[in-house]
């Protein structure tokens, strides 16, 4: 009988579980240029610091996932007592970190939040930190999701767009676009970063379909009104709804409730 729990016990400590949160131990250091960040392999541009409040990070390829971790938000802290936080602060994907020394490479504004109050030039001189990071939900109150359409478009044959204020824990994993009222749908092929583009651009008022990773697998979300037929380039379009999805992740242990 102890020998058949030992077994179930062993069996359940080998196996990852389903967790909303995974906890990660890395490293993280900081730009000390903000620019370097906006200018990152999102394509958000300036936009990156609108959509972060300033708390832009560049992930390693594991986060940045070719582009499909774009917008995903982070909580961070730092493991130092002396100087770090117990909460830490929260960050957005913006860039691709190349340096895999750390998993993460902030703005100075979201690496001097990890410290404790009166803490942040301590925290600066120090460089690069120990930290845990997890995953955890966007929430942007109330700002919708929207989309941009990118300077590169050319109607009619051309339609480039990014998905900006990217609610919950999901990831955009494939993008339709068809003519309002019509069932035609065009897809779209992830560019880089957060931007999506055809060739096959359907005429007059433009809705999207996408799908999101959610709970263990995809869901589709149906934007029905979005571009109206005179869209133009560098506008800012509200999709009409946000997502507030998770989507599981497999890890032990799981961090779902010790840590804000
Ligand atoms: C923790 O922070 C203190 C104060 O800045 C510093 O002296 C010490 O070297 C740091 N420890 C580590 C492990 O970085
Ligand atoms: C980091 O990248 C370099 C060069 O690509 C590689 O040689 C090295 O093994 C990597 N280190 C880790 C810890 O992944
Ligand atoms: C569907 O939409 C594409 C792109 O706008 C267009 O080229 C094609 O002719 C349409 N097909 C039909 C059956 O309407």
């Amino acid at each position: 009988m102890a020998f058949f729990f030992l077994f179930i016990l062993s069996l359940v400590a080998s196996s990852a579980t389903a967790c909303d949160r995974c906890l990660h131990q890395s490293k993280a250091s900081y730009f000390s240029k903000a620019s370097a960040l906006s200018s990152g392999a999102c394509g958000y541009g300036s936009l990156a610091l609108d959509i972060s409040g300033g708390h832009l990070a560049a992930g390693v390829a594991s986060l940045f996932k070719n582009g499909a971790g774009c917008g995903a938000c982070f909580q961070i802290r730092c493991k130092n007592s002396s100087v770090c936080s117990k909460v830490g602060t929260r960050v957005v994907l913006t860039d691709l970190n190349h340096d895999n020394r750390t998993d993460f490479v902030l703005s100075s504004r979201a690496f001097s939040a990890l410290a404790q109050k009166g803490m942040s030039q301590q925290i600066l001189k120090l460089g690069i930190l120990d930290i845990e990071h997890k995953r955890v939900p966007c929430d942007y109150k109330n700002q919708n999701l929207a989309i941009r359409v990118e300077e590169s478009s050319k109607k009619p044959d051309y339609l480039a767009i990014k998905f900006l204020y990217q609610g919950g824990q999901t990831e955009i994993g494939a993008v339709d676009v068809a003519q309002v009222g019509s069932s035609n749908w065009s897809f779209m092929s992830r560019n880089h970063g957060a931007v999506w583009d055809t060739s096959r651009v359907p005429e007059g008022a433009l809705q999207f379909r996408f799908v999101v990773t959610a709970g263990y697998d995809g869901k589709w979300i149906w934007a029905k009104n979005v571009l109206p037929a005179d869209w133009k380039n560098g506008v800012i379009y509200d999709s009409g709804l946000q997502i507030s999805d998770t989507a599981q992740e497999g890890c032990f242990p799981c961090d779902d409730a010790t840590w804000s």
